[in-house]
């Protein structure tokens, strides 16, 4: 059975570039941050945010897995790529596609924060605050759902479905 829209290619872009001009005017003019995009599933929306903000801003990239099964988090995480960029002293804000649980961004926040970084924000693309399992607030959210699963725009359902170009409900 097909999935059902949930957010179109139209709404993606004009939240985007929402989100874009509020990061831009949010940071100082010389603060040059790093976008520190969550691999896989933000980076369609890291990039297309980045094409987004208009202040200098560097990109360095992080991995993590979740064990557990492709549905729901363990909490447990390990770092499969380290970041490359030097963050000590560093404003940081962390890209990510969906804030669920909690857990996975927690156990990142405190890991780039042992790094240094001197300002921590993070944004994401997606957010289910009815799921979370632990406190955690993003500084930016492009949109808050409900907690269904959902795929496309880089979300995945056993590494299917990242190139759909909206978000959709996944109907199994
Ligand atoms: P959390 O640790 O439970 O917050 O899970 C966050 C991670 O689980 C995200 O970065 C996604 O990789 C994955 N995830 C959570 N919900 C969904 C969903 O609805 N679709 C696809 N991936 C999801
Ligand atoms: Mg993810």
């Amino acid at each position: 059975m097909a999935h059902v829209t949930l957010i179109t290619k139209d709404q993606i872009a004009k939240r985007v570039a929402e989100m874009g001009r509020q990061i831009s005017a949010d940071y100082a003019a010389g603060a040059n941050p790093i976008a520190l995009c969550v691999l896989k599933g933000a980076m369609f929306f890291c990039a297309d945010l980045m094409r987004n903000i208009t202040i200098d801003m560097a990109l360095d990239f992080i991995q993590i897995s979740s064990y557990g099964n492709e549905k729901y988090s363990s909490g447990v995480v390990t770092v499969l790529k380290e970041p490359q960029l030097d963050m000590h002293g560093r404003a940081v804000l962390i890209v990510e596609d969906i804030i669920d649980s909690g857990l996975s961004m927690r156990e990142v926040f405190r890991y780039i924060e042992s790094r240094g970084a001197s300002m921590l924000r993070t944004a994401t693309f997606l957010d289910k605050p009815a799921a979370r399992k632990v406190e955690f607030r993003a500084d930016y959210v492009g949109f808050s759902i409900d907690p269904k699963f959902v795929i496309g725009y880089g979300l995945d359902y056993a590494e299917r479905y990242r190139n759909i170009p909206e978000i959709q409900v996944l109907n199994e």
